[in-house]
């Protein structure tokens, strides 16, 4: 194959940050043919995967899945906590971070910022602090920061949620299902995330979960949801009885989704959890042997996701574009302001420990073409040396 074609990969490795590579075990059922949402088998297949829903979210409270991506998950949870006139504070240290305002504000809230810088995590004593000055109904965080690959110190935060009435809103969307999240035991009360990250499923779904402090001020609000599709309290009692109906439910999405939950209880959360650090402490390690700095602050890089800092000299677009054409493996740039100063790895779902090697090996490759110093390979025998230990253990 010749340097300067673009072949096109049947099999892509897609290691963006999400959508991410779905197993076949997922595919299979969603080529299969389309059911009735009417249908026994729908209805025990979606209560099954509210059931497994809770487990994801490690809670007992209220589980939703819903047709749209996670902004619309973000959206339900603020169309539904946040009254006009609200005010909310948002705590921000990243691109999604940022999104929550321009929602909060669609939706008559009044916002207060707390930043912080990207890459950086935020402080979780500032918050509380923060907390303390107004009545805040509600306060947003992220949980994994996609666009920096920082994994804020969330088990912090719910102590910090328990001690006041704000409702703490976490988007998870790049975190839960492969990295800890404890819904109830950490007590946050309102938790979202979308179908095409670490699930492991294809994009469309947004999953919410609500404890009861989170539903109880959606019942209790005095002015209408402002959004009708997104307005819990009308599906509420489709996710309590899917024989009931609000809206055509994405059935085959559904099944989809379900294969992944499945997937995922049947690996164990805490293996899940486990296998997604020991990835990305081998694929960092990988990055560092070839002279690439991480960009997320030290100790708090995501499980998720690697982000590292594109070298001097190199242009970041033709790096991808080397790796994509001719390799087939599609990796992420920044986004915002981060643009063509960062590359975003993500490993996450059902990513496998080749697809990490392949990943590397490819970098390295297209490294080297575009000039940059390296010994080929060492990042790939980093990772493989750091692996070790976690494959030999049982
Ligand atoms: C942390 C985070 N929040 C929210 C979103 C938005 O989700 P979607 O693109 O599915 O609407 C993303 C997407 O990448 C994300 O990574």
């Amino acid at each position: 194959m010749g340097c300067g074609m673009s072949p096109r990969f049947e099999r892509e490795l897609l290691m963006i940050p999400g959508p991410t590579m779905v197993s076949p075990r997922v595919l299979r059922i969603l080529s299969k043919p389309v059911i009735s949402h009417w249908s026994e088998e729908f209805k025990e297949a979606f209560l099954e995967a509210l059931r497994l829903t809770q487990m994801l979210f490690q809670t007992e409270g209220h589980p939703f899945i819903l047709p749209g991506s996670g902004t619309l998950g973000m959206e339900a949870a603020i169309a539904n906590i946040v009254e006009p006139g609200d005010r909310v504070l948002c705590v921000e240290n990243g691109f999604f971070g940022e999104r929550w305002s321009e929602i909060v504000e669609a939706h008559g809230g009044v916002v207060d910022h707390l930043r912080f810088d990207w890459g950086q995590p935020i402080d979780p004593k500032l918050v509380e602090e923060r907390l303390q000055e107004a009545d805040y109904k509600a306060f947003t965080i992220e949980h994994v920061e996609t666009s920096t690959g920082v994994a804020n110190p969330l088990e912090e935060i719910g102590r910090i949620a328990r001690g006041t009435d704000a409702v703490c809103i976490v988007d998870s969307v790049c975190g839960v299902g492969g990295m800890p999240l404890k819904m109830d035991e950490w007590g946050l009360d309102l938790c979202l995330t979308g179908s095409q990250k670490a699930l492991g499923a294809p994009p469309g779904l947004a999953l919410l979960c609500l404890n009861d402090k989170a539903w109880s001020v959606v019942e209790r609000r005095e002015k209408p949801v402002a959004d009708y599709f997104a307005d819990l309290r009308r599906w509420g009692p489709v996710m309590r009885d899917p024989s009931g109906y609000f809206a055509t439910p994405p059935t085959g999405m559904i099944l989809g989704l379900l294969e992944a939950l499945r997937l995922i209880a049947e690996e164990g959360l805490e293996n899940r959890w486990r296998r997604h650090r020991a990835f990305s402490e081998a694929f960092r390690a990988g990055l560092e042997a070839i002279g690439l700095e991480s960009f997320p602050a030290r100790g708090y890089e995501a499980h998720t996701v690697s982000v590292a800092k594109v070298p001097e000299g190199i242009d970041d677009a033709e790096l991808r574009k080397i790796m994509r054409e001719r390799h087939g493996v599609i990796i992420a740039g920044g986004l915002g302001k981060l643009k063509g100063r960062i590359i975003r790895i993500g490993h996450m779902g059902s990513a496998t420990i080749t697809d990490l090697a392949a990943t590397m090996s490819s970098l390295e490759m297209a490294l080297k073409i575009l000039g940059y110093e390296l010994r080929l390979g060492a990042g790939v025998g980093a990772l493989e040396e750091r692996l070790l230990p976690y494959l030999s253990t049982p």
